[in-house]
């Protein structure tokens, strides 16, 4: 392959995405339509930009997509294109098509003529077969595909796929084992901070590239001993709480290792209290209430420098009380709540009410719980806070499974516009002969706005995780 100058990511992504509409529109409308006529406009503009330099290919290879032998990288926007497209390509046994210089000189017709065989080939046994002959047939000199070869590396500049579900997973499962390590070190004084201001620096550096992805590993509940994975979750949570809130990095840092530190006090009250179902006894119920005072003294053992030392202490201490300073533990030392400390309350609450435990099955939805906790907005939490946690986990938190108005089941994956938390990203799930549920299609609902009423897919209702007995988290792994 000659050597081209490397592309733009925005002009792949914009021709991705320009492909994928034109796909769409000429598979609903006539060949006159303006709409046609204006998607395969924008088509021609940018093929006709990226061809300038020769022939420009789209391959698809371990479900992404390859312009011009570079790999196009994850974008939040465009995963739902990407996705689809790569569908698109799969179910045609489709490898790549290879756009030649000349195809600057195709007519419309002729480009309209090509996504309407590409369109058809599905119909057929051999879809790629069907597609070849009907090229060669029809004299598109312009235009070749190839097969989906998989196992074929040589065209690419890179073999092994940097999965983004892998760094995730590897951060999580590092997570656990460090609080781990420290809450049963950190009482010998062996335990020094690096190792979690280094997680904590790459918790903050994922959560700001891939938000959705972190809230959605949150679901994630049954990992390990509860109390670690419960931590892990909450300074996810409370993390990209302090990001919707603007915190500097520095400051994020400091929250994401508090939340993991939070419940250090916890490792050493007995499993019987904490996984008691009944009532607490007055006594045990004073063992709980000293936990955040336990934590703070193993975090007062840390190696760490006083400035440091400093940071992390009041978050922790102060997870239980409440704006008002009723909770516990009761001191008279603080007259309000440290930011830190208010951010971890929400997280942690909406942690637990979401997590189903052996001896606590869950009663409430995603939707439910923060309903629950608005209702005590202002006594409970810091309403403003509350108000941006909310706003961040959109009207139907991502890890929501609902019922969509055709019938089928979905999870909520994302909201991929800040602005609109009520029309989130939404993937499909069925199920499979062996009665399990596997990824299916991945919806926008903002795209159905533009459909009419008849067609347009929208939420009906929530449904309980219990009734459908699937992990969340395997969904945002991409384990199914
Ligand atoms: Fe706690
Ligand atoms: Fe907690």
């Amino acid at each position: 392959m000659s050597k081209r100058q490397s592309i733009p990511e925005r002009l792949g992504h914009d021709f991705l995405r320009a492909l994928y509409h034109m796909i769409h529109t000429i598979r609903m409308y006539q060949d006159n339509n303006q709409l046609v006529r204006t998607s395969v406009s924008s088509f021609q503009n940018i093929l006709h930009q990226l061809t300038a330099g020769g022939d420009i290919s789209i391959v698809l290879y371990r479900s992404r997509f390859h312009l011009g032998g570079e790999k196009l990288p994850y974008r939040r926007e465009t995963a739902v294109v990407v996705y689809n497209m790569a569908e698109f390509f799969s179910k045609r046994g489709i490898g790549s098509v290879n756009f030649l210089a000349s195809s600057r000189d195709a007519l419309p017709e002729n480009i309209i003529s090509f996504t309407r065989l590409f369109n058809d080939a599905i119909k057929y046994e051999n879809p790629h077969q069907w597609l070849e002959q009907k090229l060669s047939e029809q004299e598109f000199t312009w235009v070749e595909i190839s097969p989906k070869q998989d196992n074929d590396t040589t065209y690419l500049s890179e073999s092994i796929e940097d999965n983004r579900y892998e760094k995730a997973k590897r951060m999580y499962f590092h997570a656990i084992e460090t609080v781990k390590e420290v809450a049963n070190k950190a009482s010998h004084g062996m335990v020094g901070l690096r190792k979690s201001r280094r997680l904590a620096q790459n918790i903050v550096e994922l959560i700001q590239e891939d938000e959705a992805l972190m809230i959605g590993l949150t679901t994630l509940k049954d990992y390990d001993d509860y109390t670690y994975s419960h931590s892990v979750n909450v300074t996810l949570l409370a993390t990209c709480l302090g990001r919707h809130i603007e915190l500097s990095d520095l400051s994020l840092e400091h929250l994401t290792i508090c939340g993991l530190f939070h419940d250090l006090g916890k490792v050493d009250l007995p499993k019987e209290i904490l996984l008691k179902s009944g009532a607490l006894t007055d006594k045990e119920w004073d063992l709980m209430k000293a936990h955040p005072f336990m934590g703070v003294r193993k975090i007062l053992m840390l190696n760490a420098t006083p400035s440091l030392r400093s940071r992390i202490i009041l978050g922790p201490f102060e997870h239980h009380l409440n704006p008002d300073m009723t909770g516990y533990p009761r001191t008279l030392f603080i007259g309000h709540l440290s930011l830190i400390g208010k951010i971890l309350r929400i997280a942690d609450v909406y942690e637990v009410l979401t997590a189903q435990r052996g001896y606590r099955p869950i009663s409430l939805t995603p939707d439910e719980v923060l309903r629950k906790m608005w209702g005590e907005a202002g006594k409970s939490f810091d309403t403003i806070l509350l108000k941006r946690f909310i706003h961040m986990m959109g009207i139907y938190p991502i890890g929501s499974f609902v019922e969509l108005s055709d019938g089928s089941i979905g999870l909520v994956m994302d909201y991929p516009d800040e602005t609109e938390r009520a029309l989130p990203l939404i993937l499909r799930l069925v199920n499979d002969e062996t009665g399990s549920w596997q990824s299916g299609d991945l919806i926008y609902l903002a795209d159905q706005i533009i459909k009419d009423d008849t067609d347009r897919l929208n939420i009906v209702r929530v449904i309980p995780q219990t009734k459908l007995r699937i992990n969340p988290s395997d969904f945002f792994l991409h384990l199914k």
